[in-house]
Order: C-alpha cells, then structure tokens, then sequence
C-alpha cells in the first residue's frame, strides 16, 4: 500500500509574525481537505506540521544552539505541543483518525543529526488507518543537550525508513521561486548550483533554515532516489490535490 508524507509549514498553520498566534481557519481548511481524501483513498497517510510562531521565536528565545537550556527545553516542546493539540482536535472534529507523535519522545539526536527514531508506533498507527501527526519539536541530543529538529528533516527521515512513496511539503508560497518570483517547475541536485542564490531563510523568525533549509533537505532524499513537492498550502485545494497526486508547486527530483 502507498504511503504518503506531508508536511504542512508553520507558516500556512501559524501567523509566523506574531507570538503562539494560530491560524484556526486554515487548519480547519486543510483538516477537511485531508479527512475528505482519506475517506476516499486507501493510501497510508503521515503528517508533519511545522512549529511556526510556537516554536521558531521560542527557539531563538532560548538559544539551544549556543547551549543547554533545560527549562528552555520545556517550554519550547510545550508551546508546540499546544499547535499540535489544535490539529489534532481539528483532524478528529473533520472525521479523520489521527494521533500525536512528538519527537522529544520517539527520536535522539547527535549534533543535530538523528541517530534513533522509533516508528513501530507510527507504523502501527498507519496500518490501522490512522493518520500520525508529528510536528518540529525539541528534541535530546547526546551532544548538545537539547537541539531543535525541524519538521522538513523528519519528511526525509521518514520517507526512507518508511519507503513513502509521495512526499510534499506545503508552505506559505506557490513553490520555489526563482529572481523574477516565478515557480520553478523542477530543482535537481545540478540546477540547484544556479538557482541557490534565489533561495534564502525565512520572511519571518524560523531557525531552521526556511526555504533554503527545506530544499536542502531535500535535495538530500531526491539523492536517494526519492522525489519530492514544495507547494502552497496556504491556497485552497493545493493539499488535496497534492493527496491525489497532481503535479503542483516545484518538484525535487534527483534527474
Ligand atoms: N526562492 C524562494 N522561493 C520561495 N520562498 C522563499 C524563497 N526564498 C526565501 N523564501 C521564504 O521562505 C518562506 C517559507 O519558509 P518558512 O520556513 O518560513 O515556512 P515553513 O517551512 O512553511 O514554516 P515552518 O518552518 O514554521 O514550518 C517563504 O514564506 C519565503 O518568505
Ligand atoms: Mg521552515
């Protein structure tokens, strides 16, 4: 059976200029968008969301980078478990099954990289039709203490351990943009080494990179062998027809 990973970004889900501010609307759009594809699929579905103004401006408050922030740590998975709670309320309230599954409790770091995911639950979890809903997190790191790990690397983690066959991640924009604001079609590892200085960070407080940190990511599973989409979720009907597999947003692919 064909499992599907998406990601929704922080910045469609989250007013990422503000402080923990939600944009209920929007889940709710998207929970019905998802619900409506898996009443009608038979596709396995994951999905991860992005921290957005619940984590990035928590992280950079508490600078994890710089050193071990053990009430930092707290509050930081505590601000993002609060947007995870309102997805998965709404996933649930639009009729799909869905559960949390947090990254400080299933995964281990070292310097930033992950060395250990547990997903026997999420695997389970997808075999009973429900759909897992994991989210950046702060996560344990046997180097640093304590390190933020972002929601486009989990995707790629994920894809390869599960041998996902669709993966998209959803943001605030129409897909990569190139010097003239166009979408561009297709980035591969080659047309990348042109287009890098078009692709920056975030508009907004985001301390994993933004959108050059998540084609990096990327890039990285399209070196795999393993394709990927960056598309808008923030348009109505763009995450469903992503589900359905329409060719949306800007493809990473490895040719
Ligand atoms: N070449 C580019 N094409 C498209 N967006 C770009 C580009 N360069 C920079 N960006 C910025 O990247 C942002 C998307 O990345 P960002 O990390 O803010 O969103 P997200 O990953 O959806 O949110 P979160 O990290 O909270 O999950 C866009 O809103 C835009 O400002
Ligand atoms: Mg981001």
């Amino acid at each position: 059976m064909s499992l599907i990973i998406l990601k929704i970004g922080g910045s469609v889900i989250t007013e990422k200029s503000s402080l923990s501010k939600a944009r209920e609307a929007e889940i709710n759009r998207i929970s019905n968008e998802v619900a409506s594809f898996k009443k009608d699929s038979d596709s396995q579905l994951i999905l991860v969301h992005g921290a957005g103004s619940f984590g990035h401006p928590q992280a950079m408050k508490y600078r994890l980078n710089e050193g071990f922030d053990a009430k930092g740590a707290y509050l930081i998975h505590n601000s993002v478990k609060v947007l995870n709670s309102k997805v998965l309320e709404s996933l649930n309230n639009a009729g799909a099954n869905a559960l949390p599954v947090h990254p400080l409790s299933s995964c281990l770091l070292e310097n930033g990289k992950i060395i250990d995911f547990q997903v026997g639950q999420i695997k389970v979890m997808i075999e009973k039709g429900i759909i897992p809903v994991l989210h950046g997190d702060v996560v344990m790191d046997r180097i640093k203490g304590a390190s933020v790990l972002s929601g486009d690397r989990i995707i790629p983690h994920l894809a390869i351990a599960l041998n996902a066959s669709q993966i998209g991640a959803g943001s605030d924009v129409d897909g990569v943009l190139d010097d003239k604001d166009a979408v561009i079609k297709k980035i591969t590892h080659f047309s990348f080494v042109d287009m890098r200085k078009n692709i920056k960070g975030s508009g907004s407080t985001d301390v994993t990179g933004g959108m050059l940190g998540k084609v990096s990511e990327l890039l990285e599973l399209a070196n795999k062998g393993i394709s990927s989409r960056i598309f808008n979720a923030s348009r109505k009907g763009i995450v469903s027809s992503f589900l359905y597999g329409e060719d949306v947003g800007t493809l990473i692919s490895d040719k």
